[in-house]
């Protein structure tokens, strides 16, 4: 009889696997509204299928608390508001739970000024950009978050790791009360932790075009070798611009640690001092009420009448296909690798969390 190939993955519901998440956290002091931030950021990246983002990244959280690198119990302080800018200091808080406070701040300003510029530094790891971008978005906002991140990338040219995937985020508000245009990506080829779900996933190979490099600095489509290598600046010298700029509006402007100076290893122990910027923009102080997402509506309309290119069946905008994957997993669960998912429920055995049950 032929064998069944073993499964790769194990599909866990959105709602089970969050409060999970929640749980793992809690059992480890985190006051449990910051384990729920945590937790339903990362369940929603893997929902829209952003697997790079999502319940991947607790493992790394849990050791990082284990090891003392982050202080879960803190949430942050503003240190100085000025008009439309506002400074905040993480407190080495998780990231998620100092974004979520900034974002708070960012709206409040937004609604009270029209536009408002919020720097954050000595945090940590935030997730999905999208999480922070959307957020805006739905307040109404033209909503804008970046981050720096520990030094993985060589500058275009360079050998040595020294930026990090920086990540942007755009959202514009629609007319359907949620975001219509969302741009969510890292400033590397592709996010480092895609290549990690790859790892989780088993799988030997990966695309040529997500563009890893190998430990010599070849390029490389083996899922180890890429492991041991590192990321390449997306467009080459544009990316490494892109990651600069990120690094200056968050670190520069929040007098947090730059480049080299954030720790390589997240889990060694060693506060990140991650910095994060995010800015809203009230599009009704330009434009009457309702007409920017009317047009924002349009816009992707004019966008997507292009004729498809030989190959394709439509063309698609920024956001679109973390939204139609969220539609299905929504209804049928998240496919979570069953090496991540064995990893994730030892976690729980060590806490005495019970993981919850395949869908
Ligand atoms: N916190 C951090 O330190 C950090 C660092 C890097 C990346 N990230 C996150 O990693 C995630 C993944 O980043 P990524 O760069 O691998 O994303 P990606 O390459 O999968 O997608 C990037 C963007 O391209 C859009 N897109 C994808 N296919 C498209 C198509 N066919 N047509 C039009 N648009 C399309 C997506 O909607 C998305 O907005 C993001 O959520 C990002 O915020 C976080």
């Amino acid at each position: 009889m032929p064998s069944t190939p073993e499964a790769v993955t194990t599909t866990i519901r959105a709602q089970p696997l969050g409060e999970f998440c929640t749980q793992l956290l809690a059992a480890l002091k985190t006051p449990e509204p910051y384990a729920r931030i945590v937790a339903d950021s990362l369940v929603a990246a893997n929902v829209r299928g952003v697997d790079s983002h999502g319940v991947q990244m607790l493992a790394t959280y849990i050791l990082q608390i284990r090891n003392g690198g982050v202080d879960p119990t803190k949430a942050g302080h503003v240190t100085k508001e000025d008009g439309v800018c506002l400074h905040y200091d993480g407190e080495n808080g998780l990231g998620q739970v100092v974004a979520d406070r900034c974002t708070d701040h960012s709206i409040r300003l937004a609604r009270a000024l029209g536009v408002s510029i919020v720097v954050a530094r000595d945090s940590n790891h935030f997730g999905a950009g999208g999480w922070w971008g959307e957020k805006l978005a739905r307040a109404g906002f033209i909503g804008i978050a970046m981050s720096n991140a520990c030094p993985a990338v060589a500058p275009w040219q360079g050998r040595t790791a020294i930026l990090g995937t920086n990540p942007l985020c755009v959202a514009v508000p629609g007319t359907n009360g949620t975001s219509r245009w969302m741009l969510d990506m890292a400033t590397t080829t592709v996010a480092l932790g895609k290549l990690g779900h790859a790892g989780n996933l088993n799988q030997p190979t990966i695309p040529r075009e997500w563009g890893f490099l190998d430990a010599t600095g070849r390029p490389t489509t083996d899922t180890t070798a890429a492991q041991a290598g590192s990321p390449t600046p997306i467009g080459g010298y544009k990316g490494t611009g892109l990651a600069m700029m990120i690094e200056i509006l968050c670190a520069g402007l929040s007098g947090g640690a730059m480049t080299t100076e954030l720790p390589v290893f997240r889990t060694g122990g060693d506060p990140l001092g991650i910095s994060h910027t995010f800015i809203a923009i009230d599009p009704k102080r330009f434009l009457p009420p309702g007409e920017f997402e009317g047009r924002m509506d349009r816009l992707v309309g004019l966008v997507k009448a292009a004729e498809p290119a030989a190959g394709f069946n439509e063309v698609l905008v920024s956001g679109e296909p973390e939204w139609r994957c969220a539609k299905v997993r929504e209804r049928d669960g998240i496919p979570v690798p069953v090496k991540l998912w064995k990893t994730l429920s030892q976690i729980g055995t060590e806490l005495h969390v019970v993981p919850p049950s395949a869908a």
